[in-house]
């Protein structure tokens, strides 16, 4: 694999029109071939779209290594936009409601697509089976269930699904008696507390001395809760085929489930920044964009031009753009990321001025690409590709 040094990136970028986006794929192919083995086992892996949102990338990833199969897309048009891009095997990953998204997805059900919808009411399934109707098709579905667990004074979890208790699963699982144009063939637990939470992010401060005990404790209990959800659901002898579970982080706790039969991973691809901060693995960098200095205000500092790419989220430090290279930048405290200007700090051996570039990272995976209409490839110290994102495409699907 080529240095992914400063000078690798600067000598690149400097005379392209900046800021841009990149990809490098050699450290992207090795990420795949590392979330692989970190997954190996008898589960296959399903891409979490929102965190690649790029086809070309989601193609590579997907034919890197068999174990990669099927995506996890976020809403429905998305899904509707990737089958007409050739892609199958489509899971939403979260619940939607609108009766024309509904009604297209059906449609595409019925012409042969496998698109599976989330669900975690009966309101869902009754709006759901009523469309189906309408197109004249048995629309299969995944039950989100709840995996957060609560301390006393602490909800550790996401707050989605009202799906908290295997009693409410098996509730919503007879539910499914009552219509005949749903059928219940997947469920699916995301495990956010142990997934996408790392033990080191320095801006959790004295929280991270907890966290490792609260997923443990948290993972003895939403394992439980999943398999007694399973054997109800296979008791009923509805066609379950897809038990899935995870994110990025929690590959190695999923996996140890006989009952899961597939794992959801997205930001490990590109690995952002705010995938830096976890004890049992490390990917590579291989997606950030180039911002390009244009001044110099005083000696040891560079202000560039763009680089506010805020990520979503509870607010917080950890949500700026990380500096990248050259190695030792910094932001300053009082201005961070600038709408169109950011000045950052330096003091390290690297010969830099005007037109040289900065490289920065984005704290989440995918939300790079809402902000640039392409990524540039890189390999072997050059640029072999430029290819678009969904923005580029002309896509803005939340
Ligand atoms: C339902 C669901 N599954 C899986 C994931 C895991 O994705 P990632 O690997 O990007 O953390 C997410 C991310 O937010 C999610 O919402």
């Amino acid at each position: 694999m080529p240095n992914s040094t400063y000078q690798y990136y600067n000598q690149l970028f400097k005379n392209l029109q900046l800021p841009l986006a990149y990809c490098d794929v050699d450290l992207l192919d090795k990420n795949c071939q590392d979330i692989a083995h970190r997954a190996e086992g008898n589960k296959t892996i399903r891409i979490a779209s929102k965190s690649v949102r790029c086809t070309a990338i989601l193609k590579r990833i997907l034919e890197s290594n068999p174990i990669y199969k099927g995506l996890m897309c976020f809403t429905g048009r998305e899904a509707l936009f990737l089958a007409e891009q050739g892609f199958d095997d489509l899971l939403l990953g979260y619940p939607i409601v609108n009766r024309d998204e509904i009604y297209d997805i059906c449609t595409a059900t019925k012409n042969g697509k496998k698109i599976i919808l989330m669900v975690d009411s009966n309101e869902h399934l009754k709006l759901i089976d009523a469309i189906a109707k309408e197109v004249g098709v048995v629309q299969p579905l995944c039950i989100d269930a709840d995996m957060s667990t609560d301390f006393p004074g602490l909800h550790f979890g996401v707050l989605r699904s009202p799906i908290t208790s295997v009693d409410a699963g098996k509730r919503l699982v007879d539910y499914f008696d009552n219509y005949e144009n749903i059928s219940l063939t997947a469920l699916m637990g995301y495990e956010a507390q142990v997934a996408g939470l790392g033990e080191n992010n320095p801006t959790n401060g004295i929280k991270n001395f907890v966290i490792p005990f609260l997923k443990k404790k948290s993972i003895a209990d939403y394992t439980k809760r999943r398999q007694e959800i399973v054997a109800y659901i296979k008791s009923k002898n509805h066609p379950l085929d897809i038990v899935h579970a995870g994110g990025t982080g929690s590959i190695e706790s999923s996996k140890q489930e006989d009952w899961v039969t597939e794992i959801t991973v997205g930001s490990g691809f590109y690995s952002p920044a705010l995938f830096d901060y976890y004890n049992d693995f490390k990917h590579q960098p291989a997606a950030g964009f180039a911002v390009q200095i244009v001044r110099k205000p005083k000696p040891d500092f560079y202000t560039c031009l763009g680089g506010g790419y805020i990520a979503s989220g509870a607010i917080g430090a950890d949500k700026q753009p990380k500096p990248y290279l050259p190695e030792g930048i910094v932001l300053t405290a009082n201005e961070g990321t600038g709408e169109v200007q950011t000045p950052c700090e330096y003091k390290g051996s690297e010969k830099i001025g005007l037109g040289d570039t900065v490289l920065f990272r984005h704290s989440k995976a995918g939300e790079l690409c809402e902000r640039f209409n392409e990524l540039h490839l890189i390999a072997n110290g050059q640029i072999i590709d430029k290819v678009p994102t969904y923005r580029g495409q002309g896509k803005c699907f939340l």
